[in-house]
């Protein structure tokens, strides 16, 4: 449909953000100024208890400082309702009293076609619940009273049976449903040589599948009679039913994830249902394909760390490889993947059965993060006893590592990859390396037990379950001491301090703060409020109001900044430049040293490379220089506790890195 000019600017213009927004979130009364239109609540997109979901009402966009998502009305509703851009324009024109321009024939054709093959699905789920009450059913009550079903889950999740024959079609038919709408909504099929169509499901167990919205798209059915063709038979693709593009249990799951529960990505039907019963109620499953790329999509707009559950045997894990090797092009800053290994031969449905839900818990718990699953897939069961293996293994992980298109999570791949590798051949003793195993478990089944091992001299190690090496979470934790964290987090506050006490300067100085990455989450979102300050804004007033006095005050009164002349001598824009001009350039040496490390961690998983660590040691030196003409400078404002902390701090990152690519130093 192609809507008139000028008809989304008038619709967004007659929209209430906050009121759109506030159906679906509770409001941070203490931080929001309703007057003013700025309002803040814990973000609906993700998980958190702090309000870092912003709403400007009178610009009518929001953005969440936690987890960016941001946009506008009609991108809200289209997010939290799972509807179309067009559906969200029609919510939001029929709450506003605008008449929708008529729809193009040929669309509104297909959306009425849609409706009625849901419609037709929906008379189905109706018919296989009833017939799972009749007496022919029997069988099947069975069946699912022994696999531990009770009312409440046949309840929720709508399951039927389709009794033998061609009852279905004959319901439908005497209903007055068309033979080809039946067909054409994957219930029924015709026969090559023309004769009557028949029911596609016949004595089976029914499990309707529906999409994000709740509409019937399709059916599962499992058979019951071990030696069945098809254990399990899924309808086919239809107008309505793309199976790449589907989620068992999407809706239910979608809403417990936002509640807080941990998204599953299980293996089948049964599996969700065993989940959901046992409390795990944000359970979703592919239908009876491979995870795709599409589905990965669904998920992280559901979670940002989805957990998959494999099957502890060899066709579980390499479903998990599948799925890695799936994701990593696909990672995006705050997304990833944990692995959840159930025991040899179980899947969710038998180990909850077997050992309650708190060994699946456990099992959840404990989920490998992805890197560790792409580090076990190359090195479990294999000796690194020759330099020509381990030149083997760095080529194979940087291939991997290659695969992941954003730069920052590559850099961070890099990183985490050379700690284990590190941990792998930096240890003559050897250490036991079964990746496979969360802690406390045995070996598995042949192929997978066998733990890499050994030190440079060849030795053979064995695998013991060992806890595998901690993975620092970012890469600041790794190379830079704690100390250099303060120093950066002291920079930013002279400088946010600075602005807040003499706004004027802002403008010569905009484009710097905005690329300055904070430490603090606080201090970001003060950058991101001075960069939005209006001409004749009280700065402080609005920090104050948005976030708090108490973060305006934990601000301005930290002991470096009250004695910082800049902060002292407010609205002496003169002083402000001159410390402004000190303190960002700080910032970017020791950001710059960051940006050189991360380059070069994608480099390393192998060898060092002189022009990497001479590079690296240049970056270092500026950063040094930087630092020590802070110091010098008596007009500006003390810099650390001491100068030997600088100096220690700039050596054991850069020690750190330098080892960690095994290049050895001549000493300084
Ligand atoms: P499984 O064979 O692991 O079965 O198939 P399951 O989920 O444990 O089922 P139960 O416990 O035996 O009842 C996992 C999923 O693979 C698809 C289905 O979606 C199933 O849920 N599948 C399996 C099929 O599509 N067809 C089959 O013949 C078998
Ligand atoms: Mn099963």
């Amino acid at each position: 449909m192609s809507l008139p000019p000028g008809f989304l600017d008038e619709l967004r213009g007659r929209t209430s953000l906050s009121q759109v927004v506030g159906r679906k979130v509770i409001w941070d009364t203490r931080k929001s100024n309703q007057g003013k239109g700025d309002m803040w609540a814990p973000c609906p997109f993700h998980h958190e208890k702090t309000a870092s979901f912003h709403v400007d009402d009178r610009k009518g966009f929001y953005y969440c400082f936690g987890c960016q998502a941001k946009g506008d009305a009609i991108s809200f509703v289209k997010e939290t309702e799972n509807v179309s851009f067009i559906e969200a324009v029609e919510i939001l024109a029929r709450e506003v009293g605008m008449p929708m321009p008529a729809r193009d024939p040929q669309a509104q054709q297909k959306t009425d076609r849609r409706a009625a093959l849901a419609e037709v699905l929906e008379q189905a789920v109706r018919f296989y619940r009833m017939s799972l009450q009749q007496q022919a059913a029997g069988p099947a009550r069975d069946y699912l009273q022994r696999r531990g079903l009770g009312a409440d889950a046949l309840e929720r999740f709508e399951i039927g049976y389709a009794p033998e024959g061609n009852a279905l079609f004959a319901h439908l038919a005497g209903k007055g449903v068309e033979a080809q709408m039946i067909i054409d909504a994957g219930l029924a099929a015709r026969p090559d040589d023309g004769r009557a169509p028949y029911d596609r499901f016949r004595g089976r167990i029914m499990f309707p599948i529906r999409d994000g919205r709740g509409r019937c798209i399709s059916f599962g059915g499992r058979a019951m009679d071990p030696n069945a063709r098809a254990k399990y038979l899924n309808g086919p693709e239809t107008e309505l039913f793309d199976k790449g593009r589907s989620l068992y249990n999407h809706a239910p799951a979608r809403e417990a994830a936002g509640k807080g529960q941990p998204l599953i990505v299980a293996e089948g039907y049964m599996d969700v249902i065993a989940l959901s019963v046992a409390g795990f109620e944000a359970a979703v499953a592919p239908l009876g394909t491979a995870v795709t790329e599409d589905q990965l999509r669904l998920l992280w707009r559901i979670a940002d760390e989805p957990i998959v559950a494999l099957d502890g045997d060899k066709a579980g894990i390499r479903a998990g490889h599948r799925v890695v090797d799936l994701a990593l092009p696909l990672l995006e800053a705050g997304k990833s993947l944990r692995f959840a290994i159930l025991p040899q031969g179980q899947d969710p449905d038998d180990l909850i059965r077997a050992s309650g839900p708190k060994a699946m818990q456990a099992l959840l718990d404990q989920a490998l993060p992805m890197v560790q699953v792409l580090w076990a897939r190359e090195t479990e069961g294999q000796s690194f006893d020759s330099p020509e293996r381990r030149a083997k293994l760095d080529k194979a992980l940087r291939e991997r590592i290659k695969t992941i298109r954003d730069p920052s999570i590559r850099g961070h791949y890099g990183e985490a990859i050379a700690n284990l590798r590190r941990g792998l051949f930096g240890q003559p003793q050897g250490r036991g390396q079964g990746q496979w195993q969360g802690a406390g478990r045995g070996p598995r089944g042949p192929g997978m037990a066998g733990g890499v091992i050994g030190g440079m001299g060849g030795r053979q190690g064995r695998a013991q379950g060992a806890p595998l090496p901690a993975m620092p979470s970012t890469k600041t934790s790794l190379l830079a001491g704690a100390d250099e964290r303060l120093q950066r987090r002291l920079s930013e506050t002279i400088i946010l301090a600075t602005f807040i006490v003499t706004p004027a300067v802002l403008p010569e100085f905009d484009s710097q703060l905005a690329r300055m990455e904070c430490a603090d989450p606080d201090h970001a979102q003060i950058r991101d409020i001075l960069l939005g300050l209006g001409p004749d804004d009280d700065a402080a007033d609005r920090v104050a109001q948005a976030l708090g006095q108490d973060v305006l005050e934990s601000v301005m009164s930290g002991p470096h900044v009250s004695i910082c002349p800049a902060v002292r001598y407010a609205g002496d824009a003169e002083q402000a430049r001159l410390t402004l001009r000190e303190v960002f350039g700080k910032l970017t040496a020791l950001q710059g040293l960051d940006a050189e490390i991360a380059e070069a961690e994608e480099e390393i998983t192998g060898l060092a490379d002189e022009a990497v660590t001479w590079r690296l040691r240049e970056a270092a030196e500026a950063r040094n220089r930087a630092l020590r003409s802070q110091q010098e400078d008596k007009t500006s404002y003390e810099m650390g506790p001491n100068g030997m902390m600088i100096d220690k701090d700039e050596r054991s990152a850069f020690d750190a890195l330098l080892d960690k690519i095994g290049y050895s130093k001549p000493r300084r």
